[in-house]
Formats: C-alpha cells, structure tokens, sequence
C-alpha cells in the first residue's frame, strides 16, 4: 500500500467548487494524508521541519491545487520554496526524497482543447507543468502526468460529480499500487487510466 500525502492549495475555499468536492472526496480515501495549506498556514508561516517529516512519512506527494495564471497558488509556491531544502531535498547530500513520487491534481477554467498547441493557451497543461516535473527530478523523484478536471467555469454539478469519481477511483488505485509504471508513461492526464 502506498501512502499518499495530499498538499491542497486554495486561496479562496469557500468559494470553491470543484476543489472543495475534490477534497471532500480525497479526505475519505484511505490510505490518503490531506494537508489543506491554507488552513494550516493563514500567514503563510510553512513550518520547515513539521513539512519535511510529513513527506518523509509517504510515498506520493500530490499537489492539489486550482490553476492559477498557468500555475499554482501562491501558498504552495512558497512551501516549494522553504521546505525543499539544498541539502535536504537536493544537492549533493539533499536524497530525502529520492525513489518518491510528485504529481499534480489540477482544475482549470479553460477547456482541454484550450490547453493545445493550437488552442487558446498555446500550451499543453504538461508544458505548463514543467517547472513542478524538474522540481521533482532536481529532488530525485519521478514525476506522474496530471490529473486536470477542464473547464470548470461551464462545469454542471454532474460533471463536477464525475469529476470526483474518476479522483477517487485514482487515488484509490494508486494507494493499491494498480496502476503499472508503463501505463503511467502511456497517458497524458492520469484520468486515462480511470476511463
Ligand atoms: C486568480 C485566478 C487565476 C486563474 N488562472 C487560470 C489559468 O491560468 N488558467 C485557467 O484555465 N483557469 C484559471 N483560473 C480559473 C480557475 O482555475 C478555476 O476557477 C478553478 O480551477 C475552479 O476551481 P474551484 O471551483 O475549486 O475554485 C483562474 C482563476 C483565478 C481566480
């Protein structure tokens, strides 16, 4: 069984609604530590030692977070900064968290065909993501493809419904080990592997 350590960033969870079902979700799923960012740090006062010791104790670290300007919330962005430490988590000496795992879990207001070469963000979400994939690498992780619900400002609550089903049937499958590395590497969103 592998231990899952959810970091959940939203700036505004109260007005939240795909990210607060997503959560909801997640926290049910055994197996699965969920770590809500803002809640624990309102003056974004991350605790170095407290965060390190609860990514020694997993295997999966996923950063859950709505996208925000092609990018995480500022929260997050500030626990990458103090807490994956040059002689910790990389460097020469940093091997605290080699052999894990680092994913994202995203949701965007743009659709998928937005996020196309020749869509309106120009970009893929996995170009996007680059700089959390080489994150992970530098700190000798490997580094999963997203999971991304697309176009939440069109969302129904059943898609927004479904949305849930397919995270929770991930993160349970990943906990039981049931996804392979080669069919990992074969998809471009993890949500593949659910549908
Ligand atoms: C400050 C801000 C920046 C955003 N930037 C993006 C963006 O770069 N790309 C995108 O597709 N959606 C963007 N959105 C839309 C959010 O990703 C979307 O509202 C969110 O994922 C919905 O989840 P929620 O209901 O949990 O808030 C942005 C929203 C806000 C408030």
């Amino acid at each position: 069984m592998a231990k899952v350590l959810i970091l959940f960033a939203h700036p505004r969870y109260e007005n939240s609604l795909v990210q607060q079902h997503l959560s909801t979700v997640a926290q049910k799923v055994s197996g699965v530590t969920f770590h809500d960012l803002y809640e624990f740090y309102p003056d974004f006062d991350v605790q170095i030692k407290y965060e390190q010791d609860l990514l020694i104790g997993h295997d999966i670290i996923i950063l859950q977070h709505p996208f925000y300007w092609y990018s995480c919330p500022p929260l997050l962005k500030q626990w990458i900064d103090l807490v994956l430490e040059h002689g910790w988590a990389y460097g020469r000496a940093g091997k605290a968290l080699a052999g894990k795992i680092m994913m994202n879990a995203v949701s965007t207001g743009g659709s998928q065909a937005a996020y196309q070469p020749d869509g309106f963000n120009r970009f893929t979400i996995g170009q996007f993501l680059a700089p959390f994939d080489q994150t992970a690498r530098l700190c000798n992780m490997a580094y999963y493809p997203p999971f991304v619900v697309h176009g939440t400002h069109r969302a129904a609550t059943r898609d927004i419904e479904n949305a849930g089903e397919s995270y929770r049937l991930l993160l349970e499958g990943i906990v039981a080990g049931k996804f392979s590395d080669e069919a990992i590497r074969n998809v471009t969103y993890l949500n593949e592997l659910i549908n």
